[in-house]
């Protein structure tokens, strides 16, 4: 199995290339899939989840080509186009694939299957197979409404759903699925998530109304293909806004970002820890803001409190605060935070068990974390716990250990990016 070695550095200089943003490439694809005529999509990311999004859609019959210039044409025949695979479909890691697939899945005229590897075949389907049924799809799952999920959809009928956990994976499943039924669909969500969604449908020409909370859709909107290219993944950069705001002579420029708002709590975190850093707005892509950030390290860090509506908005980057916490000055305490335990690892216990490997002190909480700072970690052997996002986390923790540390397992984070260990080697003078 593949390592990782990270040695404690003072300095990081020069500029990362981001991944295309994994969130928007699922929807890219699954959207230009929906509408009518050809799309073609540059900066797609990579990674496996979004290859996943790819086959799934490929074994669903949608001609899909990577052309010359690394650019990637989805021909787009509309709902209709869509044929029924004779084999189970694998969604390989990618929770977005499974979630967005199934509503689609619920809408079309015929049944799906849809697996995973053994992290996403332990994760909760009931939040989008119990609201797909209320619409008229028919849908068997493992005990525990867990996949393999087998779809059978059409003929679904647009309703009301009031979601009682804040998922842009769940509203996304039933916006895809609305926009396939008869009638009006309505999610309400009970804190705001990413709205690459609703953006992606709208840049696509269709209609998602909002108002606060509340989105709605009617069925049986026709989506016409667009050109598409996917702003730089802000969750990408994030492991290097925190290198960058951990090691003390450290200035790192993020050029084409992502800077959708719904996005980049975590860049507030930073500041209000007391990080620098430097936002210039630029313009504009595929209705997603993008821009450029520039941290500069050797400022210090201050312990806080991370809760409540502002959980939904920075969960991927929630690992980090505990890299943050141990660098900070004071208390550092993540609440209300218990989606975590159900993402590609348990990244509670994942994070508070592999730093504590490292030599941290920390209190594992049921909803997040408590960590006392400043902290020097001794470095050590810690697992990725076969997640991505864990495996990157430690890496940047290792920056500022006092020994070396080794990542075991650590192949997995080309499920998100790819480029992740020579972007990080490129950046230690
Ligand atoms: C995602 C939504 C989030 C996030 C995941 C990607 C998406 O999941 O953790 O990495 O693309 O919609 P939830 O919506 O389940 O919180």
């Amino acid at each position: 199995m593949s390592e990782l070695t990270v040695r404690p550095v003072d300095r990081l200089a020069g500029e990362i290339r981001l991944p295309g943003d994994k969130s928007i490439s699922h929807r890219a694809l699954l959207i230009s899939a929906l509408a009518e005529g050809k799309s073609i999509i540059t900066g797609l990311q990579s990674g496996a989840d979004c290859l996943a999004t790819r086959r799934v859609l490929a074994g669903l019959g949608v001609r899909i080509e990577t052309l010359a210039d690394g650019s990637v044409a989805v021909f787009g025949s509309g709902p209709a186009g869509f044929r029924a695979s004779p084999s189970i479909l694998d969604c390989a890691n990618s929770g977005t694939t499974m979630r967005l697939m199934a509503g689609i899945a619920a809408g079309l005229p015929f049944a799906t299957s849809l697996t995973g590897d053994a992290s996403l075949r332990k994760r909760p389907m009931a939040r989008v197979t119990v609201p797909l049924r209320e619409m008229g799809a028919r849908i068997q799952a493992e005990p525990g409404e867990l996949p393999p999920l087998i779809i059978q959809g059409g003929r679904l009928t647009g309703r009301e759903h009031r979601l009682t956990v804040a998922s842009a994976q769940v509203k996304s499943c039933l916006l895809l699925a609305g926009l396939l039924a008869a009638g009006r669909t309505t999610v309400i969500e009970p804190a705001e998530t990413r709205d690459h969604t609703e953006r992606m449908l709208g840049y696509f020409g269709g209609r998602v109304e909002r108002a606060g909370r509340t989105l709605s859709i009617e069925g049986g909107q026709r989506l016409a293909g667009r050109p598409v290219r996917v702003v730089g993944d802000f969750s990408a950069a994030a492991f290097f806004l925190a290198a960058g705001a951990i090691v003390p002579e450290a200035e790192l420029v993020i050029p084409e970002v992502g800077l959708n708002p719904s996005r980049t709590a975590f860049l507030e975190l930073l500041r209000r820890m007391g990080a620098v850093i430097e936002a210039e707005p630029g313009g504009e892509t595929a209705g997603e803001p993008s821009g450029r950030l520039v941290v500069r390290g050797g400022h210090p860090l201050r312990g806080v409190t991370i809760s409540g509506p502002e959980i939904p908005n920075l969960i991927d980057e929630l690992p980090l605060a505990a890299v943050l916490g141990l660098n900070a000055r004071g208390r550092t305490e993540v609440r209300d935070a218990a989606e975590l335990r159900v993402k590609e690892s348990d990244r509670i216990a994942a994070i508070v068990g592999e730093l504590r490997r490292l030599g941290a002190e920390i209190t594992e909480r049921p909803d997040g974390f408590i960590i006392e700072g400043p902290q020097r970690l001794r470095g050590g052997r810690a697992d990725s716990r076969g997640d991505h996002r864990i495996a990157m986390c430690l890496a940047v923790a290792g920056l500022a250990a006092a020994g070396e540390t080794v990542i075991e397992d650590s192949g997995c984070v080309a499920v998100s990016f790819p480029g992740f260990e020579a972007a990080l080697g490129s950046i230690i003078a």
